[in-house]
């Protein structure tokens, strides 16, 4: 891609995440699970909360009313509901939230969201950057490495750029007003494993 393609490309993308200094946006490294099983490091859990991390300008949980129609994503990570602990201590936690017009979803989308909220790991699935850009014309997730893009409204299925497959996708569902994870991501979260 030549340098004024991948200027028009970034046009009208926005920078998602504030308060997220604490985040490396991108690891060149290979990402493995870790086998710590500490509340702060296990993966999503059915049931779970969505909330700000601990270094947000404001820690919160994620309500629905937070989550705009078509906004730039929220970066949040589960939250374990009994005990109040943030599970911010794995990256491949990170899950971008979106708001989109039920009508544009996909059947399988569909099947994973809660009033038009669907839930992305975010970190991508090329190399393992955090995918931290948001084009606000085609509604897409960018990962700013190489440039990939995921559509929300498709099951974050790549519509640019080399990454080998969607975004994990992470169920969610409505209980009495509240926001919850309802199962786990769909796929591995993280970049191409290592040969
Ligand atoms: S790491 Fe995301 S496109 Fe390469």
């Amino acid at each position: 891609m030549s340098a004024d393609a991948a200027d028009n490309c970034c046009a009208g993308r926005r920078r998602l995440l504030e308060g997220l200094a604490g985040i490396a946006v991108c690891a060149s490294l290979p990402l493995a699970v870790s086998a710590d099983t500490s509340p702060a490091k296990l993966p999503p859990q059915a049931g779970d909360l969505l909330a700000t991390p601990s270094w947000d300008d404001n820690p919160r949980v994620i309500t629905p009313a937070d989550v705009k129609l078509k906004a730039a994503p929220l970066m949040v990570f589960p939250q374990d509901a009994a005990s109040g602990v943030t599970r911010e201590k794995s990256r491949l936690n990170q899950i971008l939230l979106v708001r989109l017009d039920p009508k544009t979803l996909d059947a399988a989308t569909t099947a994973l969201a809660a009033d038009g909220i669907v839930a992305y790991a975010g970190t991508c699935t090329h190399t393992g950057c955090g995918v931290t850009e948001w084009n606000d014309k085609t509604l897409h997730f960018v990962c700013p490495c190489h440039l990939s893009e995921f559509d929300p409204a498709t099951a974050a299925t790549r519509v640019a750029g080399p990454a080998p497959r969607p975004l994990p996708a992470l169920p969610l569902k409505l209980e009495n007003g509240q926001l919850l994870v309802a199962g786990a991501f769909t796929a591995r979260v993280g970049g191409a494993k290592p040969a």
